[in-house]
């Protein structure tokens, strides 16, 4: 039956309209720009468009502070335009997701403003009050460092309101049924224009409960359940991705025990301890956060990614763990955000070396869950530190030779396009990519390709294969009597390892590289010796002789 969840093997591909590609010249990206580049996504061969806010807003949080959930900014084109869009991705096969933002509101939304101007406007309790200032408004900031409180007076309201991130975030007060139905009709109307579902935006607070009497606030997770029944009553094949960076421990009450809740979730833990790994070529610590992450039920799926749009957060590792990975990818303070992550990009963060580069990007397509890859990254684009917070990676698709990289005819694109340097779109942009076999798009498009072929990833049981070399990781997956192995070197020293594929009907005699043609055959131990490169990594599918017997066959025919 269940071959039907889509999101078990899809390819997801995160990007933001304003930054894409502009087709009106007025320097910022744009949803007809946006159209005109499905093709290239089509050929890239991502499954699904996870769509950045687009939104009318103030644009002070990029898109996160919403002044109207029921239409699109005019600076990104008009719903007409949203509509051409999502048909343009149905016709190739492609599906849209689209952030749910529902924590906050932006200060300007007219909610807000009803809400401020009137103590007895309906909207009032549609955010959280207090008379007084609240004991705990120093504490539980999101972004420590820029934000001050979590607490802010607001003279018009004559009242402090809530905002756990930004002020001019106030938080909307989720507890009210009036404001859960309204997050359920937003749902509904973006459904009904052929998205296919949602990236809900900063979970753990949305669900949390608030108020200035609130000293430790507890989950409300019904709410989740109360939002995935009324999306699959609506359309049955869409899903929510939820944002929630929460301990392992938790992870079951977001999806739900009976898979209720959460159709997804990204994997923080893992995100985080990859880069550790990454960083000290140690694996240990990430076999543990795969292990800590791998119950869920069998519908669900973990969103993996490397890097997204906002900091790369390292607060779950330890002390030291955090200061390896901060010496080693961001050793400069400007490189670092709210005291707990990197704000750069992968290319910039691993040198530029296509090595690390291909084996970062190996793991997150070979881990459990469904990849999530940051536009830019398919063709190694940098970042531009001159830029406040995470802005600096957030900067405009570089497309080719042509005067801002080919994302705007205007002269003052919305963000400076990167030119000059190692990362400058003179050299790193899709045009010059395109053309060169070997160039890190075309190694991605092969690497999805094959993704996609294998979908025992999304869709399988995972086992960590005992080496005794820690910067050597063996996974492998088992589903409907097919398995898959996949072994990566973290290091930068070439390494031999030795291991054994036991499988019940098969001994994992022989492991065909789905990547190049050096297979593996064990020794009469039933051993296999591999020696990997540096960074080394290996793709195989456990095949029987059966399989070597009619390959040769073909080849001497
Ligand atoms: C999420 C988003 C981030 C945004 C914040 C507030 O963490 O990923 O970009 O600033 O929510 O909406
Ligand atoms: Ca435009």
């Amino acid at each position: 039956m269940i071959d039907d969840l889509w999101y078990k093997n899809a390819i997801i591909y995160c990007l933001s309209v304003g930054t894409y590609m502009d087709a009106n010249g007025d320097g910022i990206g744009d949803f007809k720009g946006l159209l005109r580049r499905l093709d290239y996504l089509h050929g890239l061969g991502i499954t699904t468009i996870w769509l950045m806010p687009f939104q009318t807003s103030p644009g002070r949080d990029d898109g996160y502070d919403v002044a109207d959930y029921y239409s699109v900014d005019a600076r990104y084109g008009t719903l007409g335009d949203f509509v051409e869009f999502t048909h343009g991705c149905e016709q190739r096969g492609i599906r849209v997701i689209i952030d749910l933002v529902v924590n906050h509101t932006s200060d300007q939304h007219p909610w807000f403003k009803a809400a401020r101007s009137d103590r007895n406007s309906p909207y009032r309790d549609w955010y959280v009050w207090s008379d007084k200032k609240p004991a705990n408004a120093n504490q539980g900031m999101v972004f420590p460092g820029v934000q001050k409180s979590t607490w802010t007076r607001d003279k018009e309201a004559g009242a402090w309101y809530f905002h756990r991130f930004y002020d001019f975030q106030p938080d909307l007060n989720t507890s009210n049924p009036r404001v859960q139905a309204e997050i359920l009709k937003i749902m509904g109307f973006w459904i009904q224009l052929g998205v296919s579902g949602f990236r809900m935006d900063a979970v753990p607070f949305v669900i949390a409960t608030k108020g200035a009497k609130v000293k430790k606030p507890a989950e409300q997770y019904d709410m989740l359940r109360t939002f995935r029944e009324f999306l699959q009553w609506r359309q049955g094949d869409a899903i929510i991705l939820a944002e929630a960076n929460v301990l392992p421990k938790t992870d079951m009450e977001y999806f739900g025990r009976d898979a209720d809740r959460m159709h997804m979730m990204f994997n923080f833990q893992v995100n985080q301890h990859l880069f550790y790994a990454l960083a000290s070529s140690d694996s240990r610590p990430l076999a543990q956060a795969l292990k800590a992450t791998k119950p869920r039920p069998a519908s669900a799926q973990w969103g993996l990614f490397l890097r997204n749009h906002d900091e790369l957060d390292l607060g779950r590792l330890t002390e030291a763990q955090r200061d390896r990975v901060f010496k080693c990818f961001g050793p400069d303070k400007d490189m670092q955000l709210y005291n707990r992550g990197i704000r750069r990009r992968l290319a910039p963060m691993l040198g530029g070396d296509r090595r690390r580069l291909e084996l970062a990007y190996s793991l997150m397509c070979t881990l459990p869950g469904t990849p999530v890859i940051r536009y830019g990254d398919e063709i190694a684009m940098g970042d531009d530190l001159s830029l406040p917070e995470r802005n600096c990676a957030r900067t405009p698709m570089q497309w080719s030779t042509e005067p801002n990289g080919g994302f705007t005819i205007s002269d003052t694109p919305a963000l400076p396009v990167i030119s000059e340097g190692p990362y400058g779109f003179e050299h790193v942009n899709v045009a010059k990519q395109r053309r060169d076999p070997n160039s890190m798009l075309n190694w991605t498009e092969r690497i999805i390709r094959m993704r996609k072929e294998v979908p025992e990833i999304g869709w399988g049981d995972f086992t960590i294969i005992r080496t005794r070399d820690p910067a050597v990781l063996i996974i492998r997956y088992d589903w409907r009597n097919n398995s898959v192995l996949f072994v990566h070197n973290l290091d930068e020293k070439p390494r031999e390892t030795a291991f054994s594929v036991q499988l019940p009907g098969d001994v994992g005699e022989h492991l065909i590289n789905l990547l190049a043609e050096n297979h593996s055959h064990a020794d009469k131990r039933g051993q296999h010796r591999v020696v990997l490169e540096p960074y080394g990594y290996r793709w195989y599918r456990v095949g029987g002789l059966d399989y070597l017997l009619k390959r040769s066959e073909i080849e001497t025919r």
